[in-house]
């Protein structure tokens, strides 16, 4: 069950005290995600396509979802011309639903905010959908997406407002002040589950890696 009026499994979420305990209640909400997200208007997997798709050339590879949950955008990367994506996420039973996509050619379970296993500029570009959002992901998973994105290579993340506010604009702009990163396109806040009541608005972010 989503947040917002309905309660549950993404409000608990945002109150985890920990990455396996992120992951537990992911495992367990992993069969009924897809249609509660569905009935919520989840929004974020659509516009990071979009955002992709407007600044990855068809056939850019290989492709990471990082913090891939079922694969709602595994699934439409394939169709958009994207012929090798991997999935990562902390979550097994998420991953689990993703492979039943058949979407994903590797699936990696592992935890974003700290070291990952891929050399430097391994991946041609990177999407994050709801991830770097209360209880999941901070400003430290950063770094390493960034790492693993080879020079000319885009990411492109969701971050919610109080992520945003609390860290991300200033990183952001440090690092383009680095000269590591150039913005090349930021949405206006938007709300991601729209048929939920109150919840605090996100916007969506594509990065080049210089
Ligand atoms: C709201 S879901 C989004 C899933 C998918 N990107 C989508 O848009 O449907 C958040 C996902 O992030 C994963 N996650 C949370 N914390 C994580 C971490 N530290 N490292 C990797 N994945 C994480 C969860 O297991 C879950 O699958």
């Amino acid at each position: 069950m989503a947040d917002g009026k309905h309660g549950g499994v993404l409000g608990a979420v945002y109150e985890a005290k920990g990455a396996e305990e992120v992951a537990a209640l992911y495992d367990r909400w992993s069969e009924s995600y897809d249609h509660e997200m569905a009935i919520a208007g989840y929004r974020h997997p659509s516009i990071c396509l979009a955002l992709l798709a407007r600044h990855l050339p068809r056939g850019a590879a290989p492709l990471l979802d990082a913090g891939a949950g079922t694969g709602l955008i595994g699934e439409w990367l394939g169709i958009m011309g994207y012929p090798h994506v991997e999935a990562l996420d902390i979550s097994q039973g998420m991953l689990a639903k993703a492979a039943q996509k058949g979407a994903y050619k590797a699936f990696h379970r592992l935890a974003l905010g700290g070291p990952l296993p891929f050399d430097d500029g391994f991946f041609a570009g990177i999407v994050s959908a709801g991830v770097f959002t209360s209880g999941h992901v901070g400003v430290e998973g950063l770094g390493e997406l960034i790492r693993i994105c080879r020079p000319g290579g885009v990411i492109v993340l969701t971050v919610k407002n109080t992520l945003w506010d609390g860290g991300f604009a200033s990183r952001i702009a440090e690092l383009e002040g680095q000269g590591t990163i150039s913005r090349v396109e930021e949405t206006a806040p938007y709300v991601s589950m729209p048929a939920e009541g109150g919840t605090v608005p996100s916007r969506a972010v594509v990065l080049r890696r210089l």
